[in-house]
């Protein structure tokens, strides 16, 4: 497998960086996670868009522009022998001695690496998964794609401890996001997800569902979701580019709805199907 570093392409098992880098000191960079499928990285462009506001977020310039990016991506994508990949991005602040001000004069670390992607199977979907609630304790600015995830993780693991796969999280009573994805939430047929903020990430996944709720002519709203419609929906999902669409059948121990994925989840489900083959692919 080979993997993409500081303008290398080499084996993973080559590619090493300083102990003082300041993503591994201070958690001081930022991500994308792109999928790509049949070697086509999916909207390549929205992806560096957002790399853009997290790097802005974070005030560390851009090492490369789109055309930067999109040459080096396509390369390590074709040099993969998989087609359907994970693109993970990083960019970190360099390495420096360790100072919480910034360096002067130092070089970003841009890191890339390309793995199989792994999607849910249809026996999965069909099934749905459980989740649990929490407060959503991180700072103020998730719309960051940054690599200091310690949050999200001390999150996600209150699911993972009892067999559940994702965090849901309540911010002063509102729903936010999942601890790695967002969270939509459907009533008497109508889709329903937090309109984008501070408070969250605002997925490319969400924005794919948010177009096909559009085109197919299903009811759906952008606006602030309280905990209480959360606890009352009849069908909940969490969307990401690796869950896709994938409905939560129980919350908290309590099901959601009837306790299987939803009419709308299953029609999304074959509606983000077909995009996929038709468009993603294409
Ligand atoms: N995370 N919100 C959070 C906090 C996330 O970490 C993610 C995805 C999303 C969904 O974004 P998208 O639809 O663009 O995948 C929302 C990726 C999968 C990760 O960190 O691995």
């Amino acid at each position: 497998m080979s993997v993409y570093l500081n303008g290398r392409f080499l084996p993973l098992a080559e590619a090493s960086i300083p102990v003082l880098d300041r993503g591994f000191i201070f958690g001081d960079g930022v991500y994308e996670l792109v999928p790509v499928y049949s070697n086509k990285p999916f909207r390549l462009a929205e992806h560096l868009r957002r790399l853009q506001g997290s790097l802005d977020g974070i005030r560390l310039a851009n090492p490369h522009d789109l055309e930067g990016w999109r040459e080096r991506i396509l390369q390590l994508i074709a040099l993969q022998d998989f087609s359907d990949q994970s693109l993970y991005i990083q960019v970190t602040r360099g390495v420096a001695p360790r100072d919480h001000a910034f360096p002067k004069g130092v070089a970003p670390t841009v890191f890339m690496l390309a793995q199989p992607l792994v999607t849910a199977t249809p026996a999965q979907k069909a099934a749905g998964v459980c989740a649990v609630t929490a407060v959503d304790n991180r700072w103020l600015r998730c719309n960051i794609k940054a690599i200091s995830l310690l949050a999200n993780i001390l999150l996600r693991q209150q699911a993972t401890d009892v067999d559940c796969a994702e965090t849901v999280m309540l911010r002063d009573g509102f729903l936010t996001e999942g601890a790695a994805s967002n969270i939509f939430v459907v009533k008497d047929g109508v889709l329903r997800v937090p309109p984008p903020s501070n408070l969250m990430l605002t997925g490319i996944t969400y924005d794919v569902v948010l177009e096909l709720a559009a085109a197919n002519d299903i009811p759906h709203e952008v606006r602030a979701i309280s905990e209480a419609e959360v606890r009352d929906a009849d069908e909940l999902w969490m969307t990401s580019s690796t869950k896709e669409i994938m409905a939560i059948v129980k919350l908290d121990g309590v099901p959601v709805g009837d306790g299987v994925p939803g009419p709308l989840a299953q029609r999304m489900e074959g509606l983000y199907q077909t995009f996929k083959q038709q468009v993603m692919r294409a």
